[in-house]
């Protein structure tokens, strides 16, 4: 990737939160979303703990995030919080969660006490390579030909915060095709633990139940929690492969296609800011409900209904297995890792205006692309294999991303010419001021193009 060549200021700020008057260098693309935003001091500064302030956003996000999301399974969302009670609940009456036994990693159905499935479980060390993953192999590839196999544009063993991060910029942008996910801690014998972890278990419980009021009142016992991401299960779904053949030969009523559109292209835009490297039509799923009188109609062979009079059949989209995405590069390697929908034919359809009113308004705001990135950041951040410059190579390919879906919702492009258009990426920087009295850091976005292209280049 060249950085140097064609790298171009995109815009100057500072960090106070005021335009940096005439030195503004607009973007040619699209000078005039950028000119009028304003951003303020970053969260994801070079400051220790101690330096943060104590009040405000970045600390009281820091606070929530780290002890309660990550330790006891609370959250803001007093739903979400239900459903991760009822998983616990169950896990704790012995209703253990399952695994998924058709993915290439450790991923578990996760049910109520009822038996219901209620959410997907991915721990991160179960994640293709982490130290866990119950799948040989994954553990071959790993060991025998590290350079052929994963993906070298992506941060290995973060697969759980790409999921969580997938659904952060799918509420931040009302998208609302990503079920919920969060990074959670669950423990469950049916988890693959280390044999040590698991005799160190079993000799935690004969201590604390030999000695319930000394030991058993200090030390927890049972196995240890493992961090992972948790999305909430989604009913009613089957594999969007299932559905789209379904579709070639039984065409949806006009309304029925409209929504599907909007929702497929709802799709469309969570990737392309993501760019998720592992979209494959097995991992997006769709619902197909049809109304009763539809069905009456049908079973009484009347013909086509008259969708003036009766309920057209109800779509729904979810994107689901969204662990391998926010590369810190765009792919350059021996593969492209393309976004599968491109090859649909509802690729060849226009952005429609649902789509630009939702969207664009967001993302062409400076203000809203950098609280989404410092969202990120408070995510992100928690791993103990966090990397500050690998984390801004991320988010300069993102604000790249967004750059080009701004534009080409602004031109009412196709999804196809979409993934089409020259990828780019917009990287931040900091600048100090040259006058040493009025000492003030400032943001500088440079927007550059990727010139090395994949080896197995397509579309
Ligand atoms: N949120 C969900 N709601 C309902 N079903 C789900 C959900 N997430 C996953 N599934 C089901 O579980 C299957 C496996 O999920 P997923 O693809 O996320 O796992 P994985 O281990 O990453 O698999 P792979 O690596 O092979 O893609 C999916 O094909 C889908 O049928
Ligand atoms: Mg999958």
């Amino acid at each position: 990737m060249s950085k140097d060549n064609g790298g171009r200021p995109l815009i100057d700020f500072v960090s106070e939160g005021r335009l940096n008057g005439p030195d503004v260098v607009p973007y040619h693309a699209d000078p005039a979303s950028y000119s009028t935003a304003i951003v303020g001091g970053s969260h994801y500064d070079n400051r220790t703990s101690e330096q943060r302030p104590l009040l405000g956003r970045s600390r009281s996000r820091m606070d929530s995030h780290s002890d309660s999301e990550h330790q006891g399974n609370h959250f803001d969302d007093p739903e979400f919080t239900g459903i991760i009670h009822s998983a616990e609940q169950a896990i704790d009456v012995g209703i253990l969660p399952e695994r998924i036994y058709q993915g290439s990693s450790g991923s578990y159905f996760v049910k109520e006490k009822e038996g219901k499935k209620i959410g997907v479980f991915k721990p991160k060390d179960e994640e293709p390579y982490g130290h866990l993953n119950p799948k040989w192999t994954k553990w071959c590839h790993k060991i025998c030909c590290p350079c052929c196999f994963g993906r070298n544009c992506l941060i290995p063993n973060q697969g759980y915060l790409s999921e969580a991060g997938a659904s952060l910029v799918d509420q931040k942008l009302g998208l609302n095709v990503v079920p919920k996910t969060k990074v959670v801690r669950l423990a469950s014998d049916t988890f693959n633990y280390t044999a040590f972890d698991r005799a160190k278990a079993r000799s935690k419980k004969f201590a604390t139940e030999r000695f319930p009021d000394t030991l058993g009142k200090h030390v927890k016992a049972g196995l240890p929690p493992k961090l992972g991401s948790f999305q909430s299960f989604v009913d009613g779904y089957k594999d969007a492969e299932f559905h789209l053949r379904k579709l070639e030969v039984e065409p949806l009523p006009a309304t029925t296609n409209k929504d599907f559109l909007f929702q497929f292209q709802k799709l469309v835009c969570l990737d392309y800011i993501i760019r998720n490297t592992d979209r494959g039509n097995d991992n997006w799923l769709i619902k197909y409900e049809k109304t009763p009188e539809v069905d009456r109609q049908v079973e009484g062979e009347e013909g086509t209904p008259d969708w003036d009079y009766v309920d057209p059949p109800k779509i729904y989209v979810a994107a689901i297995d969204n662990g391998l995405a926010f590369p810190f590069k765009h792919p350059d390697s021996w593969r492209a890792y393309p976004f599968h929908w491109a090859w649909l034919m509802q690729a060849k359809e226009p952005f429609v205006d649902e789509i630009s009113e939702l969207i664009l308004p967001q993302i062409s705001d400076m203000n809203f692309v950098q609280d989404l990135t410092e969202d990120l950041y408070l995510l992100f951040r928690e791993d103990k294999g966090f990397d500050k410059s690998l984390f801004e190579r991320q988010m300069s390919v993102l604000r790249g991303q967004i750059l080009n879906l701004t534009q080409a919702l602004r031109d009412k492009k196709s999804p196809l010419q979409l993934v089409q258009m020259p990828v780019v990426i917009v990287e931040r920087r900091k600048v100090e001021a040259g006058d040493r009295s009025r000492s003030q850091s400032h943001a500088q976005f440079t927007q550059s193009f990727q010139h090395r292209s994949p080896f197995f280049s397509w579309c």
